[in-house]
């Protein structure tokens, strides 16, 4: 595997692939890898030609300075994982390689999908995800490029992103992974304690409950239900919970046969905060 730090060597190299007509499949990072990040690279192997893995903690999207100084950092460990899977090259830019001295991030306008749940708990956290993927797309210049479906609001974000600066890209969602517990898998688990470790399945496991009451119940009664479960909850605080339109993420009204509908969730253990989601059915 080459690992490359300078983005204008890493980008020539990508131009010489390409001329001899090579697929290029990218995973974007923020490290502290685990198996569903393994899972990214796997799907990306099996479509392209050359696949480019990307390891960098983006200070703009983290509207949290604690969050952003606490995010597990475990490069060497990456790099060992990703040579395990034979990822063919490793882009580890440092915070001025990408933003120079002016580490402030653009303003996008996603069609109002980034004003929707995370992006109204988390205040500017797309326009940072927004700067950093659509340099990051610049740099690799990627045919295929590989999100998880835990981050579901961020692949319709890149999605629309990629549709409105007419990228050449085709940007791939791929299912969450998860613990053998539940757990979808997260960098951020590695923060979590014992306690909170062992309570945090719960989350997953009000999903399956609400998704299962969501065939025979409205939004209303599904969403107070949820929140009941949480209230006495000695470990972890509901943030939010969402039953959204899957495209449009917007909040539904009254439930369409014809809509494909899921269920978001963001729960805090301690200072830690999770996501996940899951589909449901009519
Ligand atoms: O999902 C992530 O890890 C990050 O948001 C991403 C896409 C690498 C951008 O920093």
């Amino acid at each position: 595997m080459n690992i490359f730090n300078n983005r204008t060597l890493l980008n020539s190299v990508i131009k010489e692939y390409k001329q001899t007509n090579k697929k290029i499949g990218f995973v974007p990072t923020m490290g502290a890898l685990h198996h569903g990040h393994l899972f990214l690279i796997e799907q990306a192997k099996k479509k392209n030609d050359i696949v480019v893995a990307s390891i960098f903690v983006n200070p703009t999207q983290f509207n949290n300075k604690e969050d952003l100084e606490n995010y597990p950092k475990t490069v060497e460990n990456d790099i060992q994982m990703l040579k395990n899977v034979d990822c063919d090259i490793l882009f580890i830019p440092s915070v001025e390689e990408i933003y120079h001295k002016k580490i402030v991030s653009k303003k996008f306008y996603f069609d109002g999908l980034e004003n929707k749940m995370e992006g109204k708990f988390r205040l500017g956290h797309f326009d940072g995800v927004g700067t950093i993927v659509k340099t990051l797309f610049e740099i690799v210049a990627p045919n295929n490029a590989y999100f998880g479906e835990k981050d579901f609001q961020q692949l319709q974000i890149v999605k629309k992103l990629v549709k409105k600066h007419k990228l050449p890209i085709s940007v791939k969602g791929c299912a969450i992974f998860r613990e053998k517990d539940g757990l979808a898998m997260s960098s951020r688990n590695a923060r979590l304690n014992n306690e909170q470790r062992n309570a945090a399945p719960f989350i997953y496991k009000v999903l399956k409950i609400a998704k299962k009451k969501f065939i025979t119940e409205n939004h209303d009664f599904v969403t107070k239900w949820v929140e009941n479960q949480f209230e006495n909850h000695s470990l972890l605080k509901l943030e939010y919970f969402t039953i959204a339109e899957e495209k449009s993420l917007e909040t539904i009204k009254v439930k369409q046969f014809e809509k494909k509908y899921r269920a978001f969730i963001a729960v805090f253990a301690g200072n830690i905060r999770l996501i996940d989601n899951i589909q449901l059915k009519n």
